[in-house]
């Protein structure tokens, strides 16, 4: 079984044999959406949305652990997330991807671990490298496979949201070291960590960051919904790849 997580610009799979769904509880409540279980390639997939099928659940609210946990009790090989984001560094213009390999959280009054209201000892996880390195380099092999541009690695910074960010916060997240800014990564790749899942992040830009490229004045929303439409045709190949890689 391989996971994905889909967000803004992919709340369904259309590569996905659709099998059935199921509404899944947790000890942390209800998941974003129902999971939907299916077939690319031949090969079991589970599919999560996010922001729920109608992307109506904000960043701030998506019950990243309920999420988690539900992909986790099916005990999946690996777990690929995709997330838009707003592009910093300068060769990260609307419409690529990249696959990051650090993370900065400026979230707050997020559910965040799993740690919470137990008599367990108390334990630290290891978060040198968010990521899983095989997963990512999962990735980046299918995409080469499959003829896809793709940036390998980057920092990427979580922001509470759902605003956008100024100018000048972008100018301190770029001063931080930050490559690119999405408001979902934080909690949800800590908590993959704390289950020990094999997780990375397709990052997809979206727009210039505020003050950044085309966006000195504003963030130009309108553009958005066509890149990322655009953009996931290339995603999903890669996810193609990936869940092929991981099936044989
Ligand atoms: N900022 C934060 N999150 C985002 C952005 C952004 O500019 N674009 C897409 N997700």
């Amino acid at each position: 079984m391989f996971a994905i997580i889909g967000g803004t610009g992919m709340t369904q799979l259309s590569c996905l044999e659709i099998s059935h769904r199921e509404i899944v509880r947790t000890p942390y409540g209800e998941p974003s959406s129902p999971l939907t279980f299916g077939r690319i390639k031949k090969l079991d997939i589970v599919f999560l949305a996010r922001h729920g099928y109608g992307n109506t659940i904000p960043p701030h609210l998506v019950n990243y652990r309920a999420n988690l946990w539900a992909i986790h009790s099916l005990n999946p090989t690996r777990v690929v997330s995709v997330a838009s984001v707003g592009g910093i560094r300068a060769d990260l213009t609307p419409g690529k991807i990249v696959i990051p390999d650090q993370i900065v959280d400026h979230t707050y009054g997020r559910e965040f671990t799993y740690s919470d209201n137990t008599d367990k000892p108390v334990t630290h996880i290891d978060f040198t490298k968010p990521y899983s390195e095989i997963t990512r380099g999962y990735i980046l092999k299918a995409a080469k496979l499959e003829n896809q541009e793709i940036i390998d690695g980057g920092v990427y910074a979580a922001t509470q949201g759902p605003r956008l960010e100024t100018a000048a916060e972008i100018n301190m997240l770029e001063r931080e070291g930050v490559d690119m800014v999405g408001m979902t990564g934080m909690p949800e790749s800590a908590l993959a960590k704390e289950l020990g899942l094999h997780y990375a992040t397709i990052a997809v830009v979206a727009n210039y960051a505020a003050g950044r490229g085309t966006n000195t004045h504003a963030v130009r929303l309108e553009d958005v919904h066509d890149i990322l439409e655009k953009a996931m045709v290339g995603v999903r190949t890669i996810l193609e790849g990936v869940v092929e890689l991981d099936g044989y």
